[in-house]
């Protein structure tokens, strides 16, 4: 195939209406570190320094989501797609779409395969992922989208049914009311015959669960400090991130793991930009992630608030993570 016919096969845009990932960025660290208890987006971990540390962290030993989801995706991705036959599959949050190939592969398999939409803000791994998979699927078009996935988006129309995907348990990273809001405009999304797969992590032991998030190699922990260097970057900032200690613990009243970033000392970062001082006491935090951890109840009664039915739900032998099917209630 010539460079021009197979870089027409891809496309990538900006989410309609956002001024890229990085936009908001000022105003949500201005509102972040002003409020008690700080907290910042987790959705700013992933420059591609972080889009690359969360790779290291998926193959670690004591991260069992990535393996776990795979190994469901690889048992039930012929069966899911034979069910309905999609041609388009629309991913929120893609990232490297390692296990999306899966997916991809089960829908060659049906000889069904057209058009493939990953949508994230990491543009880096996003550009590098669409134009590795416009080489290895042959036919395949792919329109990345680098953008906020909790900003409604319109999908193009295209021929038959789609596939929408939402996998790595990251929908956990969402509040409640984002996590209910984020459904509703999936459910909105979703035709007659079209299906939405989401990944979620499961309610299990707390020590296998806290291991998960304290790799022995500290690898979330540069993961989690990582994202003082995007605000050092983007906004003129002097955040050094080895006087902030990575804390992650479950926090069972609320059903999640939470990351934080506790200070070591007391000290004072400038953050020019936005003519911030923000004054940290020693052990004093930062929240900068929410990991939820559910149930099927809690995916039940999720998908009812935001008029999804649930189709199908896959999880392993020990109940660590889990896959549900759905479709939209018209
Ligand atoms: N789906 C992959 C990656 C999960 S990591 C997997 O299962 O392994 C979470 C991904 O979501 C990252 O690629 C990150 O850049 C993206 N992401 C996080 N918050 C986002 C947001 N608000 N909008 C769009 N993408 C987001
Ligand atoms: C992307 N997301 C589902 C991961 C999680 O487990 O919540 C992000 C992560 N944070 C620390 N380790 C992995």
């Amino acid at each position: 195939m010539t460079p021009s016919k197979r870089e027409s096969k891809i496309h990538i845009s900006h989410h309609a209406g956002e001024g890229g990932p990085f936009a908001r960025l000022a105003e949500d660290v201005r509102k972040g570190l002003t409020k008690t208890p700080r907290e910042l987006p987790p959705k700013y971990f992933y420059d591609a320094r972080g889009a690359e540390l969360f790779e290291q962290i998926c193959e670690l030993p004591e991260y069992y989501p990535t393996r776990t989801e795979r190994a469901l995706l690889e048992q039930i991705a012929d069966d899911v797609v034979t069910s309905f036959r999609p041609t388009t599959l629309v991913e929120f949050g893609s990232g490297s779409s390692r296990k999306t190939r899966i997916l991809l592969d089960a829908m060659t398999r049906a000889r069904h395969l057209d058009l493939y939409v990953p949508i994230d803000v990491s543009e880096d791994m996003l550009r590098q992922t669409a134009y590795a998979l416009g080489e290895d699927y042959a036919g395949l078009r792919v329109h990345g989208v680098i953008g906020d996935f909790e900003k409604p988006v319109e999908l193009l129309p295209g021929g038959g049914c789609r596939l929408i995907v939402f996998l790595g348990g990251t929908i956990g990273n969402l509040t409640a009311d984002d996590a209910t809001r984020f459904l509703r405009n999936v459910a909105r999304l979703l035709s007659p015959g079209d299906r939405f797969l989401l990944g979620t992590d499961l309610v299990k032991d707390v020590g296998l669960l806290e291991r998960a998030y304290n790799d022995a190699a500290g690898v979330t922990a540069a993961f989690n400090r990582n994202i003082l260097s995007v605000i050092n970057r983007n906004l003129s900032a002097n955040f050094d991130p080895n006087r902030f200690e990575h804390l992650a613990f479950y926090n069972r009243e609320e059903s999640r793991i939470e990351m934080h970033l506790v200070a070591r000392e007391s000290h004072q970062v400038s953050i020019d930009a936005i003519d911030l001082t923000v004054d940290f006491a020693k052990g004093e935090s930062i929240r900068t992630e929410i990991s939820c951890k559910y149930t099927r109840a809690m995916v039940e009664k999720m998908f009812a608030e935001a008029g999804l039915r649930l189709l199908r739900w896959d999880t392993d032998q020990d109940h660590l993570f889990a896959l549900s099917l759905s479709d939209a209630v018209h």
